[in-house]
C-alpha cells in the first residue's frame, strides 16, 4: 500500500492544469476496437486505470501504443471473444468491452465485475439491453457469455440512468441492424463525449446529452483522431482543495458548464467563483458555510464530487447534510474523517455534517478512489501531520496528483516502506 504524509495548513495558490477526463478515456479507448483500422486519440490521462485498459485491449488482440498523452489503437481483424479474469476484476470500466466484443465478435465472454468499495454496482441494465437487441445471455462460473448473430436495434428503457450501460449498448447499437433507442439514458458529458467519438468514426448517434439517445446501426466504422474532454472530476477536486485550505486555485483546462452544479454549492459555501472561457479561479478567505448536497445524475451533483466535499463541509461554520443517493454504500471516508476530528453522523443515504474549526492531523486509509482524494484535501487543511494509506486507489484516477498539489504549494511527500516507523517519522516536521 502507498502512503503519503502531508503537512497541513498552508493555504494552495497558484495555477493547476486538468488532463483528460478518466471517465471518458476509458469508453472511448474501448470504442476504438468498432472501428477496421487504426485510431489515434490524445488528451488521454496517465492513470493506472489507462494501463489497465492497454493491457485489456491488448489482451483481446489491438496493438496499442501509448506515448506521452496519445494513444494509437489499431483493433486486429479478429479479435479474441475473451476478456481476462485478472483485468476485469481490476477495474469495472472492463466490463465496457462487452458490448464491442459482441457485435464485433458475434459473442462475447467477460467476467462479472464483482463487488466494490462503494457499492453493488451491478451490470443488470447492460445485459438487459444486449438481450432486448437479440442477445443470448448466460452466466457461468463467474463469467457473463453473449451471443448474437446480428444485433438488432431495439428500444430500451434503462431502470436508473446508469453511465456505463448506457455506453456499453451504445457502442453495441452503433453496428447492429436498425435503429436503437436509449430511454431514460445517463446524460454525462463523458457520454457525450463517446458518442461525438463513435460519430467521428462514422456511427450515427443523435441525442447523447439528453435522456433520449437514438443509434442508427451502420456497415462499418473508421479509424479516427480525437481528442478527450477535460476532466471535470480533477477540476472539482482541486477547487475543493482551494477552498478547504483558504486559498486562491485557478483551475486551467476545464470546460465549466460541466461544473454548474458544483460551482453553485461552492459558491453557498461562501467561495469566490470566477468563470473563465477554460478555467475556473476560486478564493476562499475564511470558513465555509455549510451547504446541503445531493448526489444525482448528471445535470445534478457528482456523486464523484460528494468525498471531497464533504471534507469541505466538516470545516464549515454550520450543520450540513450530505445525501447520496446514487450508490448506496459511498461513506467510506466519513469514519476517517472523524480520526481527524470531524463530527459527522451517518443516517442511511444521509451523512449529518456538523463543522467544527479545524481538521488535525492522524492516520487514515483511503478506502476508494475519491475518498482517497478527500482524505487528502483534509490533511491539506488540518492542523499538523495527516498519513494517508492506500493512495493507489487515488493514483488510479488522478494523474500526477502530488505533483500537481505541491506545484500548489502542497507539502507532502510519499513514505517509503522502507522507513522504520518506529523511528518516529512523523515527527520530522
Ligand atoms: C460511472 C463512473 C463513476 C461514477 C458513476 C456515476 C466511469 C468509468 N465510472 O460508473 O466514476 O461514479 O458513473 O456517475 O465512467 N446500476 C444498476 N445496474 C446496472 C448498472 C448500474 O443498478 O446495470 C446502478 C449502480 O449500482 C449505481 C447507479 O446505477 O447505483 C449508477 O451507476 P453507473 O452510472 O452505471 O456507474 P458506472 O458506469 O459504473
Amino acid at each position: 500500500m502507498r502512503t503519503v504524509v502531508i503537512w497541513g495548513g498552508r493555504p494552495l495558490q497558484g495555477k493547476v492544469k486538468c488532463d483528460g477526463a478518466k471517465n471518458a478515456a476509458l469508453p472511448i479507448m474501448v470504442g476504438a476496437i468498432l472501428a477496421q483500422d487504426v485510431s489515434k486519440i490524445s488528451n488521454i490521462p496517465r492513470l493506472a486505470d489507462v494501463d489497465t485498459m492497454v493491457a485489456l485491449l491488448r489482451a483481446v488482440g489491438a496493438k496499442v501504443r501509448l506515448d506521452g498523452d496519445e494513444v494509437e489503437i489499431e483493433p486486429a481483424e479478429r479479435l479474441s471473444k475473451e476478456a481476462p479474469y485478472d483485468l476485469v476484476r481490476r477495474m469495472r470500466a472492463s466490463f465496457l468491452i462487452m458490448g464491442p466484443l459482441l457485435v464485433r465478435c458475434r459473442e462475447a465472454s467477460v467476467p462479472l465485475p464483482g463487488g466494490c468499495a462503494i457499492g453493488q454496482r451491478p451490470v443488470d441494465l447492460h445485459l438487459k439491453g444486449f438481450q432486448a437487441m437479440g442477445a443470448e445471455i448466460s452466466i457461468d462460473r463467474g463469467y457473463v457469455h453473449a451471443r448474437a448473430r446480428k444485433l438488432k436495434g431495439a428500444g430500451i428503457y434503462l431502470d436508473v440512468p446508469s453511465v456505463g450501460a448506457t455506453e456499453n449498448i451504445m457502442m453495441a447499437a452503433t453496428l447492429a441492424d436498425g435503429e436503437t433507442i436509449i430511454e431514460n439514458a445517463a446524460q454525462e458529458p463523458e457520454v457525450v463525449d463517446l458518442a461525438n467519438f463513435l460519430n467521428s468514426m462514422g456511427a450515427e448517434v443523435r441525442g447523447a446529452g439528453t435522456s433520449r439517445i437514438r443509434i442508427s446501426g451502420v456497415k462499418e466504422l473508421r479509424g479516427t483522431k480525437y481528442a478527450i474532454i477535460p476532466d471535470r472530476i480533477e477540476a472539482a477536486t482541486y477547487l475543493v482543495a482551494g477552498a478547504i485550505t483558504r486559498g486562491k486555485v485557478l483551475v486551467e483546462n476545464v470546460i465549466p458548464t460541466h461544473l454548474k452544479s458544483v460551482i453553485a454549492k461552492l459558491q453557498e459555501c461562501g467561495c469566490n467563483v470566477l468563470e473563465g472561457a477554460k478555467s475556473i479561479e476560486i478564493q476562499l478567505g475564511t470558513r465555509p458555510a455549510p451547504a446541503n448536497v445531493k448526489t444525482l445524475p448528471y445535470p445534478g451533483f457528482p456523486t464523484d464530487v460528494q468525498a471531497p466535499f464533504m471534507s469541505l463541509c466538516s470545516i464549515s461554520t454550520g450543520t450540513s447534510i450530505i445525501s447520496e443517493t446514487v450508490f448506496e454504500n459511498r461513506f467510506g471516508h466519513a469514519e476517517e474523517l472523524r480520526r481527524m476530528g470531524a463530527k459527522i453522523r451517518i443516517e442511511g443515504p444521509n451523512a449529518v455534517v456538523e463543522g467544527v474549526p479545524q481538521l488535525t492531523g492522524a492516520r487514515v486509509q483511503a478506502s476508494d478512489l475519491r475518498a482517497g482524494a478527500a482524505l487528502c484535501l483534509a490533511g491539506l487543511s488540518a492542523e499538523g501531520v495527516t498519513e494517508v494509506t492506500g493512495m493507489e486507489h487515488v493514483e488510479r484516477g488522478y494523474a500526477s496528483f502530488l505533483t500537481k498539489l505541491r506545484g500548489l504549494g502542497a507539502s507532502i511527500s510519499v513514505i517509503d516502506p522502507g522507513i522504520n516507523r518506529a523511528s518516529g517519522f512523523l515527527n520530522t516536521t
